[in-house]
């Protein structure tokens, strides 16, 4: 079976060089979990990343409700600052140095943000948002 897209949102819902998260669900080995993810904007191209730092687990926007330094040029973990690049997603400053947020993968099509390489937890599984990859 061809893998699923899954719609997140359309382009212009993110500015570009902001960053926004999504709470989804998955499921996996049959079981349902939740997926945080956050998704990165930079002109046309997208980073998708689980919003979980490799330090302690922490949700990046922990408390502050945001995702990326003041600088913009980073994301940062809220919890003890871990910065991190955000087109690789390494971490270059921090406790959890050189470790890496675990990327999701991300496409745009026409002009929506789709999420592959997952499948997504939906209580209507006939969404007409589904398109083939
Ligand atoms: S949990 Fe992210 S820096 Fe510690």
């Amino acid at each position: 079976m061809a893998d699923l897209a899954y719609v997140i949102c359309a382009l212009d819902d993110i500015p570009s060089q902001r960053a926004r998260g999504f709470d989804l669900a998955i499921v996996e080995d049959g079981q349902e979990k939740n997926f945080p993810i956050v998704v990165v904007r930079w002109g046309k191209q997208v980073f998708g990343y689980v919003n979980s730092c490799p330090h302690h687990g922490a949700r990046l926007d922990w408390e502050r409700e945001q995702f990326l330094d003041p600088t913009g040029l980073r994301l940062l973990c809220g919890k003890h600052g871990a910065l991190f690049e955000l087109g690789s997603g390494r971490c270059s400053a921090g406790p959890c140095k050189n470790e890496n947020l675990k990327p999701v993968q991300l496409e745009v099509i026409d002009g929506d943000i789709c999420i592959t390489g997952v499948t997504l937890a939906e209580e209507d599984e006939s969404d007409e948002d589904d398109v083939e990859a």
